[in-house]
């Protein structure tokens, strides 16, 4: 089956897919995205997606590219036209094509929208979730307004690939306190010695992931206490349990940091527990 993409209005077969060199996502990173998984061909936390979506978008003050409700029908149609039963929709929104210039176009010109599919083997998740993975910290040096989903990955990319260079699954960026910000592509939770669970409270240094806000719905659901507070290299390295989270794997265990193990080096009680706690939370909306 040859995979299908969404561009400017139009299907188009994956391997033609392009848009023009004066992107301004291409040029400029001047653009947002978004991730959001696919769970049995259902759309997962949709709505918290697209909301962060339409928030970044106005942050940067890019249009939205098209009225919700159709985006909303592109996007199934991309999962659809791709069989997608597991796996995930990327969404991208940039400023528009214009002659290269760092002032926005003026008039403005209409953002460009792409989306694609994908399959992701569930096989390869569960291997990482049963045997956790290790990550390493290293300084952030992203931008201040981290907030923002950009297509602006560049800190990130550099982030992870020093970690998969030095072994390891993710990379722990770290203020200039010596705090965990977020992983490269992940939020960062750990585990105390009490069992309560600790996250960076949201602001600019950290995105809002989707996961991490139906893991909080979920845990005070369950009664498991969370306590939003950001934590340091060095509370990570003697944490009891510890983990990270995305929409892609929703949640994987961290059973080493910097190259200590954690815990007893194996996923911990209170992170699995939280992972059964999101199935019961997250929303699937249908096809
Ligand atoms: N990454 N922090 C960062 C920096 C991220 O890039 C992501 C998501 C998250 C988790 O957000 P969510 O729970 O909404 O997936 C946190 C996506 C998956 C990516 O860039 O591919």
């Amino acid at each position: 089956m040859s995979r299908i993409a969404y561009v400017n209005g139009r299907y188009l077969r994956h391997s033609e897919a392009a848009v023009h060199i004066e992107d301004r996502g291409y040029q400029f990173s001047d653009g947002v995205y978004e991730v959001c998984g696919v769970r049995d061909g259902l759309l997962m936390d949709e709505d918290y997606h697209l909301e962060r979506l339409e928030r970044s978008l106005r942050e940067l003050r890019i249009a939205m590219p098209m009225a919700m409700r159709s985006l909303r029908h592109v996007i199934r149609e991309v999962v659809r036209q791709n069989d997608i039963y597991d796996g995930m929709v990327y969404l991208q929104v940039t400023r528009g094509v214009a002659k290269r210039d760092h002032p926005f176009p003026n008039p403005p010109v209409r953002p460009a929208l792409v989306i694609t599919a994908k399959p992701l083997s569930l096989s390869k998740i569960a291997q990482a979730v049963a045997q956790g993975v290790a990550v390493v910290t290293m300084p952030d040096q992203r931008w201040a307004r981290r907030d923002i989903k950009s297509v602006s990955l560049l800190a990130n990319i550099l982030a992870k690939q020093a970690a998969r260079e030095a072994g390891a699954y993710e990379a722990w960026l770290v203020d200039q306190d010596g705090f965990v910000t977020e992983g490269s592509s992940t939020n960062a939770w750990i585990v105390d010695a009490e069992g309560r669970v600790i996250t960076r409270p949201l602001s600019a240094d950290i995105l809002p992931g989707v996961t991490r806000r139906v893991l909080l719905e979920a845990a005070a659901r369950e009664g498991i206490e969370i306590v939003e507070r950001a934590f340091t290299v060095e509370e990570a390295r003697h944490a009891r349990e510890a983990f990270i989270s995305a929409c892609t794997a929703i949640i994987t265990p961290v059973v080493r940091v910097d190259g200590l193990a954690i815990g007893n080096g194996a996923p911990g009680s209170v992170t699995m527990r939280l992972r059964a706690a999101y199935d019961s939370a997250t929303q699937t909306a249908r096809r």
